[in-house]
């Protein structure tokens, strides 16, 4: 054993070790910084807002100003908004992330959900969230097309497929005592 252990000591560099390299099975090597809670208020909140912003017409004294993207650059960002919201799903599909941060408590006690209850009812629920995510996710993709065709009619469609993506998930994990349902995990 001894010598086998020598042998394979002087060996290490050429191979003696038969795999440094992961089973193929072996989880990703994903790092998990934020929960939920912070990709929707860092990264997918901000990046609707901005799609959402991007058509609209402002009522003044002085009378009717409609913004919409005109320049390139108007476009690229809005691409850019499209693209962020789009990706942002596939960190809401990774298993493990938790919903808040540690200490976090529901600001608006009775109709959000406290963080360990939407914890309870996604781990009953992992289907509908994983339905939702990507549901969200295809919303995105209307967005993008719309950019990418420059179709200002399109991008005010797909926004608001956007905000319906955005309010079935809500109403399902986050507040859904606002809709009158009974909790998901009563009904499981
Ligand atoms: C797949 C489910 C899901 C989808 C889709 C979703 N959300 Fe959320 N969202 C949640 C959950 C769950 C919470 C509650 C997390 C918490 O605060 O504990 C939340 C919370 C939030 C918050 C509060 C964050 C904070 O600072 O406390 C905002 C803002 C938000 N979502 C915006 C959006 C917008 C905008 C969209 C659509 C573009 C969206 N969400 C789509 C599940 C979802």
């Amino acid at each position: 054993m001894r010598i086998l252990g020598v042998l394979c000591l002087a060996l290490a560099t050429i191979g003696c070790e038969p795999t440094s390299a992961p089973p193929a099975d072996a989880a990703p090597p994903f790092q998990i910084t934020a929960p939920i809670e912070e990709i929707m208020r860092f990264m997918i909140d901000p990046a609707a807002d901005s799609i959402w912003g991007s058509v609209v017409t402002i009522v003044t004294d002085d009378g009717v100003e409609d913004i919409v993207p005109e320049t390139d650059a108007d476009w690229a960002a809005l691409r850019g908004h499209a693209v962020t919201l789009i990706e942002s799903t596939n960190l809401l599909l990774m298993e493990g992330r938790p919903v808040a941060a540690e200490g976090s408590v529901s600001e608006m006690p009775g109709v959000d959900l406290e963080p360990e209850q939407i914890e309870e009812i996604l781990a009953a629920n992992r289907p509908a969230w994983t339905a939702l995510s990507l549901a969200l996710s295809e919303s995105g993709t209307q967005v993008l097309n719309a950019v990418d065709a420059r179709d200002l009619d399109a991008l005010l469609v797909s926004g608001d497929g956007l905000d319906l993506a955005c309010e079935n998930c809500h109403i399902q994990f986050w507040y859904p005592e606002l809709a009158g349902q009974t909790r998901a995990t009563n009904t499981n």
